[in-house]
């Protein structure tokens, strides 16, 4: 009866340690995905790291004459989804699609890489495009609204505003085929 006992009181012990631990691993996965949801314009720009060596739009060379308003020279680069689709014809990106544009100076020094990436559930009233506008160091431009610096990133609505043009023939892009 004894042993029976000890038998009992030890698989309690274990399995409180097992349920502890497995609660201190849920809180540690659950702060680590609340830091990096917190800040998905930084994500973003971990994720794009070495697009320099993405496809560039279908035709158009590196530094080619830009039109207003991004800037002097241009450099546009699609991922993998986005190529497949523009070079089979679409008339959408699909989802995961990201579409990059360089913005340089006429003196070639790059004023800023704007990024635009489709998730699905994110802004159906507007393609569900992120949109987000860096520095070359990564960091945010920001744009003065009621005397407060809003960053660039988001559902920003300058962007969404002329993109719904959808120049191209293709949804919510721009870049002349
Ligand atoms: C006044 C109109 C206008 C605004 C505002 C604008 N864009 Fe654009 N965007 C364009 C045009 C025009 C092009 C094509 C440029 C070219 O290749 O000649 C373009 C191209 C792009 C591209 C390449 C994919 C595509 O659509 O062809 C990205 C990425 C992009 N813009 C991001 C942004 C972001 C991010 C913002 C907001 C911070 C923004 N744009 C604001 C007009 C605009």
């Amino acid at each position: 009866m004894k042993k029976l006992l000890f038998s009992a009181f030890l698989i309690l012990v274990l399995s409180a340690t097992i349920i502890s631990c497995n609660d201190k691993d849920y809180t540690k996965d659950k702060a680590g995905e609340e830091t990096k949801s917190m800040d998905p314009a930084a994500d973003l720009w971990s994720r794009i790291s070495g697009y320099q060596n993405w496809s560039h739009w279908p035709g158009k060379q590196p530094f080619y004459k830009g039109t207003e308003p991004h800037g002097f020279l241009l450099s546009t680069y699609l991922n993998e989804p986005a190529y497949k689709a523009l070079t089979g014809g679409s008339a959408e990106l699909p989802y995961g699609s990201i579409v990059i544009k360089e913005n340089y100076k006429p003196d070639k020094t790059l004023a800023a890489v704007t990024v635009m990436e489709r998730i699905k559930g994110y802004n159906p009233d507007a393609g569900d495009w992120y949109w987000a506008k860096y520095k070359a160091d990564g960091s945010l431009h920001t744009k003065e609204v009621d005397g407060k610096a809003m960053k660039l990133a988001g559902k920003v609505g300058g962007c969404i505003g002329c993109h719904t043009a959808s120049t191209s023939g293709v949804k919510y892009i721009m870049t002349p085929k």
